[in-house]
């Protein structure tokens, strides 16, 4: 086990459409991969001592692709809810959580969420943040319309601070990000937990999503081990 190890990874799982066109294969079933790999993840994760894993699974922004891509990608949720189960079913088990909008989801996602959210609640294990109609834009417009609301109510604005705004975040209470990895090759940040990675470290890998394994996680936990950290101060 690395000794400089994150304690929260923000994933960006990228690259499920280019891994189905290199296998002659359709999107969706790129998507089917990229969520087999994500269980896969889930268990590698759990054998290290991070504490909390966010998924980007679905932005505000891909609401624009094909219905037919949205609809299928809107179907995980209930297609993998055996494996879903199955990792939060012992108390030391994972704890789901999920961040983003949940007003635009079929009733059916948003009850299916909710019963994750209930029944992984006292789990112990590793946190699993489902990020899904999320995007930071749209959480930051999100907690102004919070805080808007309390100063109308008579909250002083100097009172607006860096906790009050975290503790309006979707994300509230999980701690910051310490290592964000994007697969595919793509070095942006899409609009993904900007504040909250606001001093993680950044790796990328060209490896498509779906292939992403635990010989990848290390790697990617081994540049964590080698970075000094020093949040804007100057060396120890
Ligand atoms: C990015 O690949 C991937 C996504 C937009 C979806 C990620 C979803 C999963 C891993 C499965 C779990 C999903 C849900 C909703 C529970 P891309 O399609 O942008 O790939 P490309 O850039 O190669 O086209």
């Amino acid at each position: 086990m690395q000794t400089n190890a994150p304690t929260h990874i923000a994933m960006i799982l990228d690259g499920n459409g280019r891994w189905a066109k290199a296998h002659n294969k359709p999107r969706t079933q790129g998507h089917v991969e990229g969520a087999k790999t994500l269980k896969k993840m889930i268990k590698a994760l759990e054998k290290t001592s991070c504490n909390v894993v966010s998924l980007y699974v679905f932005s505000t922004e891909n609401w624009r692709r094909p219905k037919a891509e949205v609809d299928f990608l809107m179907s995980l949720p209930k297609r993998f809810k055996k494996d879903i189960e199955e990792l939060s079913d012992a108390s030391t088990g994972i704890r789901v959580v999920f961040s983003g909008r949940k007003d635009r989801l079929s009733e059916a996602n948003q009850s299916l969420i909710d019963s994750y959210e209930t029944s992984s609640r006292a789990n112990t294990g590793l946190i699993v943040n489902v990020c899904l109609d999320y995007g930071f834009k749209d959480e930051m417009v999100h907690v102004t319309q919070q805080i808007a609301k309390n100063v109308k109510d008579g909250l002083d604005p100097a009172a607006i601070d860096e906790a009050m705004i975290e503790s309006h975040l979707y994300t509230h209470p999980l701690p910051p990000v310490d290592l964000l990895i994007r697969t595919s090759g793509e070095k942006r940040l899409s609009n993904f937990l900007l504040w909250q990675s606001a001093y993680a470290e950044l790796y990328f890998t060209d490896v498509y999503w779906p292939d992403f394994d635990e010989t990848e996680l290390m790697k990617a936990l081994d540049f964590y081990a080698s970075r000094e950290r020093r949040f804007g101060k100057v060396d120890a």
